[in-house]
């Protein structure tokens, strides 16, 4: 099994500051948007993670770490979510540290916050409709923000983006419709279009659009 340094391409008992430095390199690299693949991109994100909870080379890799890449490939993501619509009520806001605490403590109807797993393969909009849930969405082809999620923890591939300029993509808002989870959990917050940045980005909803029970 490679070691975390060898995924990271870093001499083995690299400092933190090169640890951070060639993880940021190689997730870049990894990313299967760049060329990369969800397997690789995978082992590099348990490659850091490994690291940064104090790797010990001498020890034993436990059993379930053997085939950690293998089951990485075809393991489905489990996806936190919580519907943009309700932050309102409760008077939070979307970059809150502890939005998802306070989510999972509210009682919140299912449709408004839960869980769901996805395929591989499966795209994040394809995972929701696929568990029930009528997520918004237009054009289907990352032309519009109607389908916008903002991740909170986690990440999706986006093949397609027509319409996200970079410094959404640096708050972490994504597009649904053509974004496959590529880390095995995922917090995301859904139904963006509402928020008043993304209003010019928007396409008309219908004909497109499944009518949405917040709506
Ligand atoms: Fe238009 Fe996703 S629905 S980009």
């Amino acid at each position: 099994m490679e070691s975390p340094f060898d995924v990271l391409q870093i001499d083995a008992g690299a400092d933190d500051e090169t640890v951070e430095e060639a993880y940021r390199r190689r997730v870049m690299e990894a990313h299967p948007d760049q060329g990369g693949s969800i397997a690789e991109f995978r082992a590099v994100r348990t490659a850091y993670e490994t690291l940064q909870a104090g790797y010990d080379p001498d020890a034993e890799p436990e059993s379930g770490d053997r085939d950690s890449a293998a089951r990485q490939q075809r393991a489905r993501s489990t996806v936190t979510y919580l519907n943009y619509d309700v932050l309102g009520d409760f008077g939070w806001q979307v970059d809150d540290a502890d939005l998802f605490e306070k989510a999972a403590a509210s009682d919140l109807d299912r449709v408004d916050y839960g869980e769901f797993e996805v395929d591989p393969g499966e795209t994040l909009l394809e995972g929701a409709e696929t568990a029930g849930y009528a997520w918004p969405f237009a054009c289907r082809g990352g032309a519009c923000a109607n389908c916008a999620v903002m991740l909170v923890d986690g990440e999706l591939s986006m093949p397609v983006n027509h319409v996200l300029p970079a410094e959404m993509m640096e708050r972490n808002i994504r597009l649904c419709c053509n974004g496959m989870p590529i880390t095995d959990e995922l917090k995301v917050v859904y139904n963006l279009k509402h928020m008043p940045e993304l209003e010019d980005l928007l396409l008309p909803p219908r004909p497109f659009e499944q009518a949405h029970p917040n709506d």
